[in-house]
């Protein structure tokens, strides 16, 4: 017998449901007395002891719906040892909860802040099992996060929407790609889409460099040049800034993203219209793709393997094509970014995209 609860915390994607179902369907397939609960909005939901019991039927039909069944929230690990306003310690509420319902483990879905507070359960005795979640893809230990290769779809669907009107028009135009402080979505997606040229977090561009390549188009005779910005894209110079001083340009910063303090530069120095495109939350919506599906289809089943194994304070990954189970100790609270000198950045630069370094 076991009982085991699960959450899923942060931002949502399109894979979360087609992974409990994982999980679910590998343990209720081999343990005839399963109980499961499912905690309402993430650590929220454990927190306040906002929670109820799950049967299969709960799991069936789920694998191709987006979103969460269970809701989500973000809860930043920064403010989980901070009493609430009514003094309620949430850690110790997390573990008072997990107690009394005599849970043999906590099954965690979620991204890079959530794995944090997975860890920090752990560490507090709780039997964990973190499952990385996000469209993102930033989550060390694991080749692959679900949710990321939907997204890409979502995004170079988007790039793919904007070439023709690109070329109709003779416009540059740049399309905002989620990702926070990584670029992988933007890598991919940009690449698939035949972008021109792509900003990385990883890679500070400089606005001239861009410049040349939107002009060097322009002289090849193609009348249209397509960015794809990382959201989180930074110039060469304000990566030099301090922590303070990057605060105090926010501070005062008239855009909304950088993709329109680009569009500004990028008018000024060419004359040429530039149109932007964010497709933002979209990239997170929607059906997972079959990619997706069955990535986390296989990381519910290693989870479920765990569980029955009794083997507990791990994040479930896909090592060179293989489920490994992976010491949350080893890896929570580190960021996989994008290697500058990767080799799909190489071979992207071989066939002539800029990365406005
Ligand atoms: O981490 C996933 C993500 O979609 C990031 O790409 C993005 O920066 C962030 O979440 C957006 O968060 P929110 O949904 O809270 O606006």
């Amino acid at each position: 017998k076991k009982r085991i609860g699960l959450l899923t915390s942060g931002g949502d994607c399109q894979a979360l449901n087609a992974t409990m179902r994982g999980v679910v369907k590998g343990l209720s397939s081999n343990l005839p007395d399963l109980e499961v609960y499912g905690f309402a909005d993430g650590y929220r939901g454990l927190i306040y002891g906002d929670y109820r019991m799950l049967t299969s039927m709960d799991f069936s039909g789920i694998l191709t719906k987006g979103g969460t069944i269970l809701g989500t929230s973000r809860q930043p690990f920064k403010l989980m040892r901070v009493p609430d306003a009514d003094g309620l310690d949430k850690v110790e509420a997390m573990k008072q909860n997990y107690y009394k319902l005599r849970l043999d483990c906590l099954v965690i879905l979620g991204g890079n802040g959530t794995q944090k507070t997975a860890n920090l359960l752990r560490e507090e005795g709780l039997n964990i099992i973190h499952l990385p979640k996000t469209i993102d893809n930033d989550i060390y230990g694991t080749d692959m996060t679900f949710g990321f290769q939907s997204a890409v779809d979502i995004a170079t669907d988007a790039i793919d929407c904007i070439h023709t009107t690109a070329a109709s028009h003779n416009r540059v135009f740049l399309v905002e790609v989620m990702g926070h402080k990584v670029g992988w979505l933007t890598l991919h997606a940009g690449i698939a889409g035949g972008a021109d040229i792509i900003l990385l977090p990883e890679i500070p561009y400089d606005i001239d460099r861009i410049v040349e390549a939107i002009n060097r188009r322009a002289q090849r005779g193609a009348g249209f040049t397509i960015l794809a910005v990382a959201e989180g894209a930074i110039s060469k110079k304000d990566a030099k800034l301090s922590k303070k001083e990057l605060k105090e340009k926010m501070k005062n910063y008239k855009y909304p993203s950088v993709s329109y303090e680009l569009a500004d530069q990028i008018l000024k120095k060419t004359g040429i219209e530039v149109r932007i495109t964010v497709p933002g939350h979209t990239q997170r919506g929607g059906s997972p793709c079959p990619y997706d599906r069955v990535l986390s289809t296989r990381l519910g089943a290693g989870a479920a393997k765990l569980i029955m194994n009794n083997e507990y304070g791990y994040m479930v990954g896909i090592v060179n094509g293989k489920v490994k189970k992976v010491p949350l100790a080893d890896v929570a609270g580190k960021l996989k970014m994008v290697d500058p000198d990767n080799q799909l950045i190489k071979e992207a630069k071989l066939i002539g995209i800029s990365f406005g370094d």
